[in-house]
């Protein structure tokens, strides 16, 4: 039996004093987000987590949807989809707990196949994730011959494995122009294709897939948000559609958003995008008043401390990707890590 196996488990998930002490500082960090109350349901396993992380030499990357709790209690690292896959190609730790979807796991898996890469609910998927296979690649490149395909990472390892680079919001206009073609097919989100189509001369085709989060925001929903709000600034994820973004003041990844709100400092703001965004940001930034539009990523929602917990303790569940198809899907993620990051210029900022 291994050393590990022998180590006991954590006894007990009361909120004790000495996870009171342990967590204290942070719960004074987080209070304008998680109330005291609720504080004493989390703090015990926010305490097990951290001896766990240690215990298996750990780390948990977590992205900007996750509940603050997550985000600010157990994560090692946050950010959006670019930043994730960048942290897990790099870290030193030899298992990663991926607080996030499923393609977000199979991602770091792919770049770190030697690491033991769990996510603690299997069945957080992605509308996008789901709306394209391998297949439907291969027919369009009968149709379109000679015509690279850009996938955005919200898609299978089988899909990644069937293009010639992939891109996330951070970057997509910078990976298709990366490619020196006057023509790309660009998968699986019609609306940041648009998008990215709107900032560049290369011709896009597009794919009809959306956002079941961001497709439901509406460009009349927006002008409520500025008639109601006096100097309100609107971001948008480009994962809304057109008519949505042309109501934005910026339009940026999950990352860029928060940046923008520290460059920015505005008085009022409002990111229309997945609800615990506002939360997490307006810790880091308690003067700035967030108006919150709810919009719940059922599939982040997945995601829980009891589970992270669970995935620790009994290290599931694992993600595997079949050798092959890694290794044909590492080729269009290093591609485009060597693209970095590099956002549009945003309307707020070509507005000064
Ligand atoms: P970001 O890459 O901007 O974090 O977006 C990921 C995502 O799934 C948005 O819905
Ligand atoms: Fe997928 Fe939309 Fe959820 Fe992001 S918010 S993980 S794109 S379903």
């Amino acid at each position: 039996m291994s050393e590990l196996q022998t180590l006991p488990a954590v006894a007990t998930l009361d909120y004790t004093p000495e996870v009171a002490r342990a967590t204290a500082a942070l719960a004074a960090r987080v209070r304008g987000v998680i109330p005291p109350l609720e504080w004493q349901l989390h703090a015990p396993y926010i305490a097990a987590i951290g001896e766990w992380k240690r215990r298996r030499n750990a780390v948990v990357l977590a992205h900007n949807y996750q509940t603050p709790e997550i985000f600010h209690g157990v994560a090692d690292y946050t950010g959006d989809s670019l930043a994730l896959a960048q942290f897990g190609a790099s870290t030193e730790a030899e298992v990663i707990v991926l607080a996030g979807v499923h393609f977000m796991a199979e991602t770091a898996k792919i770049l770190s196949p030697d690491k033991t890469v769990l996510i603690p609910d299997a069945r957080a998927g992605c509308s996008l994730a789901a709306s394209i296979t391998a297949a439907d690649i291969r027919l369009l490149r009968q149709r379109y011959p000679g015509v690279p395909v850009v996938s955005y990472v919200n898609t299978s390892a089988e899909v990644k494995a069937e293009s010639d680079i992939c891109c996330t919001s951070a970057n997509a206009v910078a990976v298709v122009e990366s490619l020196g073609v006057p023509r790309v097919i660009f998968l699986p989100d019609e609306y940041l294709g648009r998008y990215v189509a709107e900032q560049t001369a290369v011709e896009v085709i597009l794919w009809r897939g959306h956002c079941e989060v961001h497709e439901r925001f509406t460009a009349a929903e927006l002008r409520e948000f500025r008639a109601g709000h006096a100097g309100i600034q609107i971001l948008a994820h480009p994962e809304c559609p057109p008519e949505v973004l042309a109501e934005a003041d910026f339009v940026g990844s999950t990352a860029a958003m928060i940046r923008h709100v520290g460059e920015s400092h505005p008085r009022r703001v409002v990111m229309v995008t997945e609800c615990s965004m506002s939360d997490n940001v307006a810790v880091e930034f308690p003067d700035v008043e967030f108006v919150r539009p709810c919009a719940l990523c059922p599939h982040m929602k997945r995601i829980t401390l009891p589970k992270i917990l669970h995935a620790l303790q009994a290290m599931e569940q694992r993600v595997e990707v079949e050798s092959e198809t890694a290794a044909r899907a590492r080729r269009a993620l290093e591609r485009m890590l060597a693209v970095g990051r590099r956002e549009q210029r945003q309307r707020w900022e070509t507005a000064q």
